[in-house]
C-alpha cells in the first residue's frame, strides 16, 4: 500500500552552520564611515559582520556547515541535495554539486540549485518536506549559502555579512516538524536584486524595508485565512534578518495585524532569543531565518513541544509564514558549542583590510589563479584553472 503522504510527519532533524573566518566590527567601521556607532548596534542591531576570505565561497561554507551533518548520520538515505543561493557561481552547474564531490557522497543523488532570493532555502524545506512525505525512507540535505556584498560606502554596506546552513530533513524530525498551513504572498517589485553582471547588490533601501514589512502581513493575512494557529499560540517568530532591528518591526506588525500592542521591552525580549547570531555574522541571506532557527533552539529557553512561527522573505518578492513544533527531545540534536566556536574563531580584520578584500576580483577571462590557503575552515576555493573553480580539503 503506498503511503498516504498527509499522515507523514516531515521537518528538520539536524542544522549546523558554518561562518566566514573574518570579520569587520562596526565599532571599526562607524570610525570610517563618521555614523555614530549606536546606530549600527542599536539602529539596525549588528555589532559585527563576517568576511570571506579570498579562499572562502558559497560552495566552501555550504560543505563546512553539512560535513557534521554527514558525519552525525552517515550519508546512505540521502537522495537529494537542494542548494539554494543568490551567490551563483556558475549559470549552469548547481553549487551543491561541488559540495557533493567534497563530502564523498554516493553518485546516487539528485543535485539542483534554487533561486528567489533570501527566500530559496524556505522553497528547499517545502520541497524537501513534500519529497520525504512522499518516500520517508529518504533524507534530503538542504543547504542555504550566500554572501551578501554591497557597495562600498552605501547604506546597505552595514548589513553585510556571509553564512551557510545545513539541514537534514527527515520523516522523524529531532528538531523541529514542520506544520501546515502556510502563508504565501508573491509581488513583483524591485525593492533588492543583483543583475547577472554586479558581484554587489542594488537595493532601494526604504522601499526594501516596506517590501518586507507589506509581506509580513500578506503572509501571515494567508496563514491565518487558510486555519493557521492563532498569534498567541506562537512561542516566538524566527524573521528572516537582513538585519535584527527588522525582527523587532516585524513582530509588531504582526502584532497589530491581531489587534495586540505589547510594549518595546516585551518584543525585544520575545525576539531577543532568535537574534544572537545574526546580530554577530550579518546577513547570510538565504541561510538568515535558519540562523535565527538555530539561535532559538541554541538559547536557554525550554522550548520542547512549542510552535513557533518562521517568516521567510526574498526581495523581488516571495514571502512565506509557517510553522514548526520543536521535538521533544530537541536538545539532544544541538550543536550550540560548534556554533558559537564557529563564531568566536573569526579573525577581526581592520577597515583598510576590508576593503582590499571587497575590491578583490578573480579573474573571468580563463587566466590560471591559485589562491592562498587562509581559511579556518575543512575546504577551501584554491583557484581557477580554464575557467573551472578548483576545491580542496584544508585536512587530510
Ligand atoms: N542611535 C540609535 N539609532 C539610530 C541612530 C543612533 N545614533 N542613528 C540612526 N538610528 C536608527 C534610525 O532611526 C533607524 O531606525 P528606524 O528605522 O527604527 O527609524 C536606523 O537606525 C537606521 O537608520 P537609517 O534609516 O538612517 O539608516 P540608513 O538609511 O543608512 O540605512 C537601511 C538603513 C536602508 C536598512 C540600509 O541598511 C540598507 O539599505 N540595507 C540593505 C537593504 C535591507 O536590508 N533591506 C531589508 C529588507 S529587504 C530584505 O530583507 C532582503 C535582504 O535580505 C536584503
Amino acid at each position: 500500500m503506498p503511503t498516504d503522504p498527509t499522515e507523514v510527519t516531515a521537518g528538520i532533524h539536524d542544522l549546523s552552520f558554518a561562518t566566514t573566518s573574518l570579520c569587520l566590527t562596526h565599532e571599526e567601521l562607524a570610525r570610517h564611515t563618521g555614523a555614530p556607532v549606536a546606530k549600527y548596534h542599536h539602529g539596525i542591531g549588528q555589532t559585527s559582520m563576517s568576511i570571506p576570505t579570498e579562499d572562502e565561497d558559497i560552495v566552501t561554507l555550504a560543505a563546512d556547515a553539512a560535513a557534521p551533518i554527514v558525519e552525525r548520520h552517515g550519508s546512505d538515505r540521502i537522495r537529494t541535495i537542494l542548494f539554494a543561493t543568490e551567490t551563483g557561481i556558475d549559470q549552469s552547474k548547481a553549487a551543491g554539486v561541488y559540495v557533493h564531490s567534497l563530502l564523498g557522497l554516493s553518485p546516487h543523488i539528485r543535485v539542483v540549485e534554487l533561486k528567489q532570493a533570501c527566500y530559496g532555502a524556505t522553497a528547499a524545506l517545502q520541497l524537501a518536506c513534500a519529497l520525504v512525505r512522499t518516500d520517508p525512507a529518504q533524507e534530503v540535505l538542504v543547504l542555504a549559502s550566500d554572501i551578501a556584498r554591497y557597495d562600498l560606502d552605501s547604506p546597505g554596506e552595514a548589513t553585510q555579512g556571509a553564512a551557510a546552513a545545513a539541514m537534514l530533513i527527515t520523516a522523524a524530525p529531532g528538531l523541529l516538524e514542520l506544520g501546515t498551513p502556510s502563508g504565501l504572498f508573491t509581488r513583483d517589485i524591485m525593492d533588492f536584486w543583483r543583475p547577472n553582471y554586479r558581484t554587489t547588490a542594488l537595493v532601494d533601501g526604504k522601499a526594501s524595508l516596506d517590501a518586507y514589512l507589506d509581506a509580513v502581513d500578506g503572509a501571515w493575512l494567508d496563514y491565518r485565512a487558510r486555519g493557521g494557529l492563532p498569534f498567541e499560540k506562537l512561542r516566538t517568530v524566527c524573521y528572516h534578518q537582513p538585519f535584527t532591528r527588522i525582527a523587532h518591526k516585524a513582530h509588531r506588525r504582526l502584532e497589530r495585524a491581531e489587534g495586540l500592542t505589547s510594549t518595546v521591552q516585551a518584543i525585544d525580549e520575545a525576539i531577543a532569543p532568535t537574534t544572537t547570531y545574526n546580530q554577530v555574522i550579518g546577513n547570510s541571506y538565504t541561510a538568515s531565518m535558519y540562523l535565527a532557527l538555530a539561535a532559538l533552539l541554541d538559547s536557554d529557553a525550554d522550548l520542547g513541544g512549542d510552535d513557533i512561527g518562521l517568516f521567510s522573505y526574498g526581495s523581488g518578492s516571495v514571502a512565506e509564514f509557517f510553522t514548526g513544533r520543536v521535538g521533544p527531545a530537541y536538545r539532544a540534536h544541538l550543536r550550540a558549542d560548534a556554533h558559537r566556536a564557529q563564531i568566536a574563531r573569526r579573525e577581526p580584520i581592520s577597515y583598510a583590510a576590508y576593503r582590499d578584500l571587497h575590491t578583490r576580483a578573480l579573474p573571468v577571462d580563463g587566466t590560471p589563479h591559485e589562491v592562498g590557503r587562509r581559511t579556518l575552515g575543512r575546504y577551501r576555493l584554491a583557484g581557477i584553472r580554464d575557467h573551472q573553480r578548483q576545491y580542496r580539503a584544508t585536512r587530510p
